[in-house]
């Protein structure tokens, strides 16, 4: 869609998104040897992004040129340092940052270049879990859960609530639904807004440091969710994360961000145990 813009006096200029079938054989060939998913011969990536960039402002580059394709069912997970893109990568994805060129593409449809009433849309296929929560504070978990089944997916009230109880129980707040997010540890809170993601059955969910704000004793609470999700569930997960320990046993594939560019992917143990890069190595080494 983006083929050239002008932002601000940045002249952008990105090829077309690449024919899906080429596109997904080229991308099968480059990432089979770099991630444990269970490669299937013809598979097309759920997500292609090819060349995104993001200006702020007209002049802040933080985003140059990301190419990543993430699998039906994969779990990839991203690092990088701070001011790195990992934030800015993943608004782009869900929509929540208009991308200055490039493109992304789930399940080969192209979601750049949208109109608002079709960016709504398409964000129910893109849950997204935040640093901060962000439940409504005045709502239970139950009504926390339920409300995005009944506003955009149209469920109906008995549905969207059984639905919200199921997810409820599975991160183990069976005994909290009536409890609003004041009265709920943030590791509870974040497991409920791991339930509302859930609930809305996207094709990918996003998490953003979701155990960055939590206390020490609560992030193992809510890494356990994460990890049921992901080993007990068909559910293609972008995970940035500085939890070394979850990115090793439960990522198929790691990736490396720095200034705006994805400098290393790979298995989780060759990224961590032999580094390619010299950046990658010395971040890994300095949160070690
Ligand atoms: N809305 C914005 N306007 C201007 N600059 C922005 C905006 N959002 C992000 N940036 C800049 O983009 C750069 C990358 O930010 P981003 O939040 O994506 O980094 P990050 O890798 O997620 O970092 P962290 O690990 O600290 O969360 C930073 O320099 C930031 O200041
Ligand atoms: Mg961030």
């Amino acid at each position: 869609m983006l083929g050239r813009k002008h932002e601000g006096h940045i002249k952008v200029d990105v090829p077309p998104a690449m024919d899906a079938n080429e596109a997904a054989r080229i991308a099968y060939d480059q990432d089979i040897s770099l991630s444990r998913h269970h490669f299937v011969e013809g598979e097309h990536p759920v997500v292609r992004i090819e060349h995104l960039m993001k200006t702020f402002d007209g002049h802040t580059q933080v985003l140059r040129d990301v190419n990543l394709n993430v699998w039906n069912g994969e779990i990839v997970v991203v690092l990088g340092p701070s001011g790195s893109g990992k934030s800015t990568m993943l608004r782009c994805i869900n929509l929540l940052e208009t991308p200055t060129a490039g493109h992304i593409l789930i399940d080969d449809d192209e979601i750049t270049g949208k109109s608002a009433k079709e960016v709504n849309f398409i964000r129910r296929d893109l849950g997204m879990v935040f640093q901060s929560f962000n439940l409504f504070p005045h709502l239970t978990a139950l009504e926390n859960v339920m409300i995005g089944q009944t506003k955009v997916l149209k469920k109906g009230k008995e549905e969207a609530r059984a639905e919200a109880v199921k997810q409820l129980e599975a991160v183990g707040l069976g005994d909290r639904i009536d409890y609003k997010p004041p009265q709920l540890s943030g590791g509870q809170q974040q497991r409920v807004a791991i339930a509302r993601a859930v609930a809305m059955h996207p094709k990918v969910l996003l998490f953003d440091e979701p155990t960055s704000a939590l206390d020490p004793e609560l992030v193992r609470d809510v890494l356990a969710v994460m990890r049921d999700l992901a080993l007990n569930g068909d559910m293609t997960m972008i995970v940035v994360t500085h939890e070394m320990g979850f990115a090793r046993d439960v990522g198929d594939r790691v990736v490396f961000m720095e200034g705006g560019v994805v400098v290393e992917q790979g298995l989780p143990e060759e990224v961590f145990d032999h580094p390619k890069n010299e950046r990658t190595a010395q971040f890994l080494g300095s949160i070690k």
